[in-house]
C-alpha cells in the first residue's frame, strides 16, 4: 500500500519535473493571459527569431532579452532545427530557462512540416488556442500569431485559419493590432527566400495582405530571412522581418527588437547580441 502511494508521488513529481523543463502548465499560461489581458499602461515586449542551430548566439540573444525585462517575448519561428526533433525541443526548453514568461511561439518551417511534427509541436508548447494559430490581448491592444506551415496548405494563410483572421481582426475594438508569422509576404530581390516564401503563391498573399491593411494592422513581424529588416509600410501596414537570433545569418547582426507601446506610440528599438543599440524606429509615430 505505502509502496504504491510513494511510486505514485514519485511519478506526480516526474510529471511536474518534465513539464516544467519543456513548458509552463496551461495554468500558468491562463494566469499570464488573464495578467496580459488587464494591463492598462505602457508596456513592452521582446521579438526574436530563427534561433534554431545557433544555441551560442540564442544564448547571448537571451540574455539581453533578461537584462532588459519585457513583459513578454514573440519567438516568430525556426526554433528547432529538425521538425519533431524532441531532444531538440528539450535542448531549446533548457536554453529557454531564463527567458521572461509569456514566451509566444510562432510555427516555423524547422518547426512543423507534417502532421507528425504538428503533434510534437503541440505536446511541447504551451500556447492559447489551437497553439499553432491564435491570438491574445494586453490591454486594448491585440496580437496575433499565425501558422504559415500548416501542412494543408504550402506557405499560405487559408481555410478556417483566414477565416478566423477575418473575424479577429477589430480596427474598432482595438488600439493596436500586431501580427506574426514565420514566412515573409514579400522578400527583396537578393533575399535568399525571394520567391519561396509567402511570395510563392501572390494571389493567396495579396489576400492575406489586403485583410491586415483592410483591418488597420500595424505591423506585421516575420522571420525565415535570417537578418533584420524594415521592410517599411504597404497599404498602412508596416512589415519587420526578425530572424537572426541564431540560425546562420544571410545579411546583417544577430538581433532582438524591443517594442514599446505607450498609449498611441509604439517605438522600437532593434539591439544586437551584444547589447549594442543598431536601430531605434517609430512604428506609430507621435
Ligand atoms: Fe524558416
Amino acid at each position: 500500500m505505502y509502496k504504491r502511494m510513494y511510486m505514485v508521488f514519485i511519478l506526480m513529481v516526474a510529471a511536474v519535473f518534465v513539464g516544467g523543463i519543456s513548458s509552463a502548465s496551461s495554468g500558468d499560461m491562463n494566469t499570464a493571459l488573464k495578467r496580459l489581458a488587464s494591463e492598462n499602461g505602457s508596456f513592452e515586449f521582446a521579438v526574436i527569431g530563427d534561433n534554431r542551430s545557433g544555441d551560442g548566439v540564442y544564448s547571448k540573444i537571451t540574455k539581453q532579452i533578461r537584462i532588459r525585462k519585457p513583459l513578454f517575448v514573440m519567438n516568430t519561428g525556426d526554433i528547432i532545427p529538425t521538425p519533431g526533433n524532441r531532444h531538440q525541443w528539450q535542448n531549446f526548453w533548457r536554453l529557454s530557462k531564463e527567458v521572461p514568461r509569456p514566451y509566444f511561439l510562432v510555427p516555423g518551417n524547422h518547426d512543423i512540416n507534417n502532421v507528425a511534427s504538428q503533434e510534437v509541436w503541440r505536446d511541447e508548447v504551451d500556447l492559447p488556442g489551437n497553439e499553432t494559430y491564435y491570438s491574445f490581448t494586453v490591454g486594448k491592444n491585440l496580437f496575433v500569431v499565425l501558422n504559415s506551415c500548416d501542412p494543408r496548405y504550402d506557405r499560405m494563410i487559408a481555410g478556417e485559419q483566414l477565416a478566423w483572421l477575418n473575424r479577429t481582426l477589430n480596427p474598432k475594438k482595438y488600439e493596436h493590432q500586431f501580427v506574426f508569422l514565420h514566412h515573409p509576404l514579400y522578400l527583396w530581390k537578393g533575399a535568399s527566400h525571394y520567391g519561396m516564401s509567402l511570395d510563392r503563391y501572390p494571389k493567396a498573399r495579396n489576400r492575406l495582405h489586403n485583410l491586415l491593411s483592410r483591418k488597420k494592422v500595424n505591423v506585421v513581424f516575420m522571420g525565415h530571412e535570417h537578418t533584420f529588416k524594415k521592410q517599411g509600410k504597404i497599404d498602412g501596414v508596416e512589415y519587420i522581418v526578425t530572424g537572426g537570433a541564431g540560425a546562420p545569418l544571410y545579411s546583417g547582426f544577430n538581433n532582438v527588437v524591443f517594442v514599446n507601446v505607450d498609449g498611441d506610440i509604439i517605438k522600437a528599438k532593434t539591439v544586437d547580441r551584444n547589447g549594442y543599440l543598431r536601430d531605434e524606429f517609430y512604428i506609430k509615430g507621435p
